[in-house]
């Protein structure tokens, strides 16, 4: 039997590279996105081909609409080329950016970026992929915990987490009708380049975080990526509509 596919952005390294690996143990094929590091993406592309599946790399910028539909015609082709189909039946919604910046300092710039980056961009990602995705696909858009609580700097990031999340129940309302389910993954804090490396690189502060989590550590990427391809596997076919933290009970 053909393997299903899997389109995860922002795949070169993170969540989402451990994601894109974890849907291969699961048995997926992915397309993967990157931004800027090609190579590191040709590195997972590498990883996912050693567990036995195919994998394609594809640069995609979700900051801006304006390469959407010309990204759409790359992914058809790849689909029909390297995977001989012609739909996908998961996508990961998870490319983003991190950013500290007080409410009284953020400027409009930074505000549109966040909204660009975090919700308009899987927004119209998601409306313009529609149609390949199969009936019965599932969908996993990327919120954070800090829609949930509230740390000071995240104002712009935290609402927007907070949007994805309403987004993804009203997702799963419209799009049940082609059983296609869509669901919210929030992780904690987690060791990744994100927002600079903070998380993982100030010691003082990965001690803080660890210090509010019940199960005393922050996260590591591979907490995550086991998660996604949960939801996005027959395992979770009835989880739908849904917020799902991974945060190993942080600011409980
Ligand atoms: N780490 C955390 O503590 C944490 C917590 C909650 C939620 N999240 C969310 O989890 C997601 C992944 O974060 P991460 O920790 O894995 O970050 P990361 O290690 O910095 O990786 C970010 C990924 O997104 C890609 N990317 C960045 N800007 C992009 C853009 N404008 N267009 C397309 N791709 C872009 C990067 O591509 P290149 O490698 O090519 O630059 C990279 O693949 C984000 O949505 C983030 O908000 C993270």
């Amino acid at each position: 039997m053909a393997s299903k596919i899997a389109l995860v952005t922002g795949a070169s390294r993170g969540l989402g590279k451990d994601s894109a690996l974890q849907l291969a143990k699961k048995g997926f094929d992915i397309i993967l996105t990157y931004q800027t590091k090609k190579e590191a993406a040709d590195e997972v592309v590498k990883e996912i081909e050693t567990l036995g599946q195919k994998a394609f790399a594809l640069p995609l910028d979700i900051s801006t609409t304006a390469g959407f539909d010309q990204f759409v015609t790359e992914v058809k082709d790849v689909l029909d080329t390297q995977f001989d189909s012609a739909k996908l039946d998961a996508l990961v919604n998870n490319a983003g950016i991190g950013i500290n910046e007080s409410f009284e300092t953020t400027t409009e710039e930074i505000l549109d970026a966040m909204t660009n980056i975090h919700f308009k961009g899987p927004y119209f990602l998601t409306q313009k992929l529609l149609p390949l995705l199969n009936d019965g696909s599932s969908i996993v858009n990327t919120s954070s915990g800090l829609a949930r609580f509230s740390m000071p700097g995240y104002s712009a990031y935290g609402a927007m987490k907070a949007a994805i999340d309403s987004l993804s129940r009203y997702q799963a309302l419209e799009f049940g009708a082609r059983k296609i389910r869509v669901n919210s993954i929030a992780p904690g804090a987690i060791e990744t380049d994100f927002g600079g490396g903070v998380v993982r690189d100030i010691s003082d502060l990965n001690k803080h975080l660890a210090s509010e989590t019940a199960l005393g550590r922050v996260g590591l990427p591979d907490d995550i990526g086991s998660v996604v391809a949960f939801l996005c596997s027959e395992d979770s076919k009835w989880i739908n509509g849904q917020r799902v933290e991974v945060s190993g009970g942080f600011k409980l």
